[in-house]
């Protein structure tokens, strides 16, 4: 069917092609959107798609348009303001991805939200690390639960690990994630030797980040002055953040699919070389970042200079084997471009 408009709107189809829709259309999904599903070929309305009444997105994804709605972007496109975000500005009409794969997330709120790192760094330390591991709406969804997210990811092509398929081992891995507590220090090394032994090109790796459970959270955005600014929320023993466990691998259609995990995956010694460059301040084990963190508040938070001060000072005592880079590049080029 996509065929019948491809002859005419060749731009649109070859975005669409390249879309997650299209992916999941491919896979035989008989509910993924192709052109007609979105713009009724006989009712066309110029606009039409574009507007907050009657913007295709929500007939399939529901709940999400519900929490869009009443976040601080839907209201204030409600009421008028043209420049807040709709469904298609973050996420693209055609070339929909991902939306977790790489940067993307992160490059397309701060592609509106130009000022975003300058005013953060007033009162956050080390604006470019938290960015790259804590998602916007961890903090701006206040609300939401948070999860570590274990990222599996190829380590050559830095691409998302595939969910193998056809691979008894990886089944029966897995699934002692469906009961919890969940894939156990010592599972997750199997897991990680079994994927390895599956010919992935490099080694496969581990990226942590902070995210919140669901879809559906990411998208209540409230107003600024509601967002988490509370250290302690985060770098604090036991803090909540670090409690809720997940491991990810790309499904067939590049979506991820999370396994829950046991929350000591985070600190055991056996996963500990595989995690490294993540580690859950407070929650876990690093002691010396609990004191780096306590000097960096005794100096003010406005008062970065003493927190490199604090971070000269201890750097040679930072636990063990040096810090690896920062999981994700921070400079790739954006993956998506909002509109407009
Ligand atoms: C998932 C929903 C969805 C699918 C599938 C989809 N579109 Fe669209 N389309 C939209 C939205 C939303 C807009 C408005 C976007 C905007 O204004 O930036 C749009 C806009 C358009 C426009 C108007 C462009 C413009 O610049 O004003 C054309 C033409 C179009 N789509 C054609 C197609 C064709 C052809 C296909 C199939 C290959 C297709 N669309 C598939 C959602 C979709
Ligand atoms: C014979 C050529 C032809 C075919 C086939 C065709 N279109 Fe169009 N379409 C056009 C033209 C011409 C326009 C007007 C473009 C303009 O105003 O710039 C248009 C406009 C549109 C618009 C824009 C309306 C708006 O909001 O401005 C959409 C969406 C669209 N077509 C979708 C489709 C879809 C979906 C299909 C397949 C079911 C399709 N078209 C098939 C020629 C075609
Ligand atoms: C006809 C139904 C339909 C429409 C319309 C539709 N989608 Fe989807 N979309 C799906 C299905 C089915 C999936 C597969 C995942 C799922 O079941 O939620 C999906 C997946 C996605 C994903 C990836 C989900 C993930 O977990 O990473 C995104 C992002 C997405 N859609 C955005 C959009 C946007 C933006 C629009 C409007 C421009 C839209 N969709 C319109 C059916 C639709
Ligand atoms: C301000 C930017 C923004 C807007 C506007 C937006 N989204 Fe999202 N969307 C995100 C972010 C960020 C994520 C989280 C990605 C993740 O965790 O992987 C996301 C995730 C998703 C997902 C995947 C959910 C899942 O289960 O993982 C879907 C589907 C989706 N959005 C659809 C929509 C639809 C439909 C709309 C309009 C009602 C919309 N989005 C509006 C930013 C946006
Ligand atoms: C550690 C928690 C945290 C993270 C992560 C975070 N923010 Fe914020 N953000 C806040 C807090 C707290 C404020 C309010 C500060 C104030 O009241 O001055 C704020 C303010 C804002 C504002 C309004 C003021 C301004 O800077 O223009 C925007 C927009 C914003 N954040 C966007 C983002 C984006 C985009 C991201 C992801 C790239 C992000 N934030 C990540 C906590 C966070
Ligand atoms: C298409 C542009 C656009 C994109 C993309 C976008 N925003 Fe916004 N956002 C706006 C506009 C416009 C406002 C209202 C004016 C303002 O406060 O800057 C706003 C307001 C906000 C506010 C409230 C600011 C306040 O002062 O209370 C937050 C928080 C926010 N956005 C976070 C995000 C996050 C997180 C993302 C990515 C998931 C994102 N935005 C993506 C345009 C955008
Ligand atoms: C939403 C959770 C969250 C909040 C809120 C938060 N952080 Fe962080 N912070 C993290 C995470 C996650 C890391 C990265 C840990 C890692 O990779 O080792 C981190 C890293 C750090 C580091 C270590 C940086 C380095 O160079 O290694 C310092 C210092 C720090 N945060 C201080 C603060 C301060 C001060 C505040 C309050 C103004 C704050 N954080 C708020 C989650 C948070």
């Amino acid at each position: 069917m996509v065929q019948v408009c491809h002859t005419c709107h060749d731009d649109k189809f070859k975005q669409w092609d390249t879309s997650v829709h299209a992916a999941l259309v491919t896979n035989g999904n008989p509910t993924a959107p192709i052109c007609t599903s979105c713009h009724s070929p006989h009712t066309m309305i110029k606009g039409a798609a574009a507007a907050m009444d009657t913007v295709p997105c929500k007939t399939c994804h529901g709940a999400i348009f519900i929490a869009y709605a009443t976040s601080v972007h839907g209201v204030l496109r409600t009421s008028g303001v043209a420049q807040a975000p709709l469904c298609f500005s973050c996420h693209g009409a055609h070339d929909v991805r991902v939306p977790s794969a790489g940067a993307g997330r992160r490059d397309v709120c701060l592609g509106c939200h130009t000022e975003a790192l300058d005013s953060h760094r007033a009162w956050l330390p080390n604006v470019d690390l938290h960015f790259g591991v804590v998602s916007c709406p961890v903090c701006h969804s206040p609300l939401a639960k948070r999860v570590v997210d274990l990222i599996l990811y190829d380590s050559a092509t830095q691409k998302e690990t595939r969910q193998p398929v056809g691979i008894p081992r990886f089944k029966s891995l897995t699934s002692s994630a469906t009961t919890r507590p969940g894939l156990d220090p010592t599972t997750l090394m199997t897991l990680l030797s079994t994927l390895d032994s599956q010919g992935v090109e490099g080694k496969t790796a581990i990226r942590g980040r902070l995210e919140v459970s669901t879809g559906i959270e990411d998208h209540e955005l409230t107003i600024a002055t509601q967002a988490i600014s509370n250290c302690d929320s985060c770098h604090q023993e036991g803090s909540a953040a670090f409690q809720s466990v997940v491991v990810s691998v790309a499904g067939p259609a590049g979506i991820p699919i999370r396994y829950d995990a046991n929350k000591e995956v985070l600190s055991s010694a056996l996963s500990i070389d595989s995690i490294g460059g993540f580690y859950a301040i407070g929650g876990t084990r690093i002691t010396f970042l609990d004191v780096l963190l306590v000097l960096a508040l005794l100096g003010g938070i406005g008062g970065p200079s003493a927190h490199l001060a604090a971070r000269w000072t201890f750097r040679r005592f930072l636990n063990g084997p040096p810090r690896e880079p920062p999981r994700e590049p921070l400079h790739d080029p954006p993956h998506w471009q909002p509109k407009g």
